[in-house]
């Protein structure tokens, strides 16, 4: 790998670095994270960032990446007694781990067990009790909790974290905030003056929520306002600043050491490979300190913690040791805190993550970073209807962030596996997602909060008028919507209620008809398309990954394949339930690597099966099974991705019916050499072409039969 030099693109204040994280020292723990705390950046100011939040409803804060901001803020404020009258401090992560591992390590820090004062909830876990203060969540979470509480009473503060990654989750909540905020002040102001006057505004939030709303007045007697905190890593404020109508901006402070950037000369083939043989050049050839290696997803982090593995057999005994450790959003709990553990003595620890160590978690000891420059992301096209994964370049921003990591602690390095003039020619920050994303879920729960007018919400950056009118076409035809476009019931009100794709959610629905009967079948589909890769297939093992994978595979196609898996794997652990527990789990994970299969998607696929199911079930659904008779469940299938159906061309091409894309079926399905008519499938991914995964084979006449509205709507 060749690197060009160039100058030091960031600097900053020097300082003596004290190794404080890595060595345990003898004052014990609790002293160690004591003295960490008090060596954050944010730290200093902590009387005047609560003075702040005393005199401003509404404040934005920026600070540097490792400032501070998440871990400690929440807990300024809970000692300055904002939880007075039980009530709590809400903050919002755009992703699931961010949330968990801070949860995590601020319950260290006070010294309490996980789920007391301070807990997390993410979709599909919850990990609070009464007991519970500080509340992290994801910004996903606190909208579904909107829909129950729409004052969102029981916080006194609300941080929404993470504010400039801008998930369309995100940009909601902040819509959704401002409204709750001015609600509720005028609630306050209402009752304080004992006045009768109320707004329109008040007058449909208390038709709507009845009883609750009363209650709330109640609670509120006397008490203030909600505080709304927006706290973000990038420096421009101004855009949320205006948004809040001038809102107050403070800055942190941060540190950060120099970094040097490398370049390559050339572009690289392919960047897995590039990362892996800049890992071991940094290894064999720099000082101590740990690597930061930024990838797209489970799936390369995974083949890369492999390779890794596999190349350290051929370094001499003598040399030093790596251990590579990964991080990305769906690993499971029990090893997310792995990644904050110093590497065992003797050891360098090579961090695999996703966008994830960009600004959301920041992982301590680290000096070199590999950044090979993608992102993954989900991209809608309104204008075909059609929404896919692919892998693209990052922004300016995000490369600053992520060399910015190298620099936190002393002095690093960053490695762009890209050439200079490649850097130049990316885009200065990333497309908000709101701007790029299909809006059916979430207009689904705007709706569900009493939001009819979508396109005159007040969001921070409108999405376009095509994007939303697309959207409300979907669930037009899934049923969520009524002709005048208003929320249907009980189907989509049922719809909303499952933390699904609205395409899921009604999948669920039509599995528990009559007609069907196949609601087990459906959720353990579900529940298996929503976790990344089940299967994996190392490239120096692909054709025994194959025929493993025969075992299961239906020739009816993958949808099929996926539920003979996890009963497959259903069996097996019930068949060894007589083990000890640890006997049992180490069982079940040898028997997921004899089959090539992801055992880490596996456990979470199960979890998700677990939660969806209790939803169904509270919600009378009738669970059953189709048993041996798989005819209507694929029935089923056809009823409920007829969006996604695609008839063969004669070149053996596939050609979308919704909008008449050319695609192709990934080689990874099985149906990929057998090409069967006519099939629905699950997911669009583009590389040089254009290619579908899970796909399953149904009868071009059930389509017809089954969805004859958008059908007719076609023609
Ligand atoms: O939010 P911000 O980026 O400003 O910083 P933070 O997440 O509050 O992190 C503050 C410090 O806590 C950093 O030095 C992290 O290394 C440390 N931390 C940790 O060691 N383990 C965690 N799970 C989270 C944070
Ligand atoms: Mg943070």
């Amino acid at each position: 790998m060749a690197h060009g030099r160039l100058n030091n693109s960031t600097s900053g204040l020097k300082r003596s670095f004290s190794d404080e994280n890595r060595k345990p020292d003898a004052f014990g723990k609790r002293q160690k994270l004591s003295q960490h705390r008090k060596a954050l950046p944010i730290a200093s100011v902590e009387k005047r960032l609560v003075e702040e939040v005393r005199t401003h409803d509404t404040l934005i804060i920026v600070g540097e990446t490792g400032s501070g901001k998440t871990t400690q803020l929440p807990q300024f404020l809970y000692n300055a007694g904002f939880c007075g009258y039980g009530k709590l401090i809400g903050v919002t992560q755009p992703r699931r781990v961010a949330a968990m591992t801070v949860a995590k390590r601020v319950a260290e820090e006070c010294g309490v067990t996980l789920g007391e004062k301070v807990g997390y909830a993410v979709r599909f876990e919850d990990v609070t009790s009464s007991s519970t203060r500080i509340k992290y969540m994801t910004d996903g979470l606190l909208l579904r909790e909107a829909l129950l509480d729409p004052y969102l009473s029981k916080y006194s503060v609300v941080i929404v974290d993470e504010a400039h990654e801008r998930t369309v989750q995100t940009d909601v909540l902040l819509g959704l905030l401002k409204n709750v905020q001015n609600a509720r002040s005028k609630v306050v102001n209402n009752h304080q003056d004992t006045k009768n006057t109320k707004t329109n505004n008040d007058m449909q939030l208390d038709k709507e929520n009845g009883s609750q709303s009363l209650s709330f007045l109640k609670q509120c007697q006397g008490r203030n306002p909600l505080k709304l905190i927006i706290m973000s890593a990038s420096l421009d404020a101004r855009i949320f600043s205006e948004y809040f109508g001038g809102a107050r901006a403070v800055h942190i402070q941060g540190r950060q050491f120099p970094v040097d950037i490398y370049y390559t000369h050339h572009n690289v083939q392919d960047y897995l490979d590039a990362s892996l043989t800049a890992v071991f050049q940094i290894h064999i050839e720099e000082d101590p300190g740990d690597i930061l290696v930024f990838l797209t997803g489970q799936e390369e982090i995974e083949s890369v913690q492999r390779l890794v593995k596999e190349r350290l057999k051929q370094l001499p005994e003598t040399s030093q040791k790596l251990v590579a450790v990964p991080i990305f959003s769906s690993l499971p709990s029990e090893q997310q805190m792995q990644v904050f553990a110093p590497a065992p003595d003797g050891f360098r620890k090579v961090i695999l993550a996703t966008n994830i160590a960009e600004t959301s978690v920041t992982i301590p000891g680290i000096k070199y970073v590999i950044d090979p420059g993608f992102v993954k992301a989900r991209t809608y096209d309104p204008n075909k209807g059609l929404s896919s994964l692919n892998v693209i370049p990052i922004s300016k921003a995000q490369a600053l962030q992520r060399s910015g990591r190298a620099g936190r602690e002393r002095s690093g390095k960053c490695f762009r596996l890209y050439p200079e003039n490649q850097f130049e020619k990316l885009e200065d920050s990333t497309k908000p997602e709101i701007k790029r994303c299909d809006l059916s879920s979430i207009i689904l729960q705007l709706k569900v909060l009493g939001v009819d007018d979508v396109i005159g919400f007040d969001f921070i950056d409108k999405p376009s008028r095509s994007a939303i009118v697309k959207s409300l076409e979907q669930l037009y035809v899934l049923g969520a919507l009524t002709d005048e476009c208003k929320l249907s019931d009980p189907v989509g009100r049922q719809m909303a209620s499952l933390p699904l794709d609205p395409i899921f959610s009604k999948a669920l629905i039509r599995a528990s008809e009559t007609e069907f009967n196949c609601l087990e079948e459906m959720l353990i589909t579900v529940a298996m398309l929503s976790v990344e890769s089940i299967f994996f297939a190392p490239r120096e093992k692909l054709n025994e990954a194959r025929t493993a994978m025969k075992c299961f595979a239906s020739p009816d196609g993958d949808h099929l394949t996926l539920v003979n898996v996890y009963r497959a794997f259903n069996e097996f652990s019930e068949k060894r339930s007589d083990l000890s527990k640890e006997k049992h789990e180490k069982s079940l994970r040898k028997w997921c690597k004899d089959n090539f299969i992801n055992s880490r998607s596996l456990k979470h696929a199960r979890d998700i099966h677990s939660q969806i199911r209790g939803n169904v079930e509270q919600m009378d659904l009738h669970v059953a099974s189709c048993g041996d008779d798989m005819l209507p469940f694929r029935r089923c299938l056809a009823a409920s991705f007829f969006l996604n159906a695609a008839l063969k061309q004669p070149e053996g091409t596939y050609r979308a019916l919704a909008n008449g894309q050319v695609v192709r079926i990934h080689p990874s399905s099985v149906l990929f050499h057998e090409k069967p008519e006519c099939i629905v499938f699950n997911e669009l991914v583009e590389t040089n072409h254009k290619y579908i995964r899970n796909t399953t084979r149904v009868d071009y006449l059930w389509l017809h039969e089954l969805a004859p509205h958008f059908y007719a709507m076609q023609n």
